[in-house]
């Protein structure tokens, strides 16, 4: 799925951002995709897989 149609960034990348990176938040984030900085319709997504995956890794921690 598309998050940011005018960069072409798909959640999965996003996700493997947090995931591999690190990242928390969407300035973390662009300093590893380019996204946002044209429309900015795709922030408000962007924002929220961001904050669902650093969920779904601390459940999985807690679980492990
Ligand atoms: S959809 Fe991301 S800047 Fe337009």
């Amino acid at each position: 799925m598309f998050v940011c149609m005018c960069y072409g960034v798909t959640d999965k990348s996003i996700r493997a951002a947090v995931e591999e990176n690190g990242v928390g938040n969407m300035r973390e984030l662009r300093q590893h995709l380019e996204l946002g900085s044209q429309c900015g319709k795709c922030i408000t997504m962007a924002q929220q897989i961001i904050d669902q995956t650093i969920i779904d890794e601390s459940l999985f921690k807690d679980v492990g």
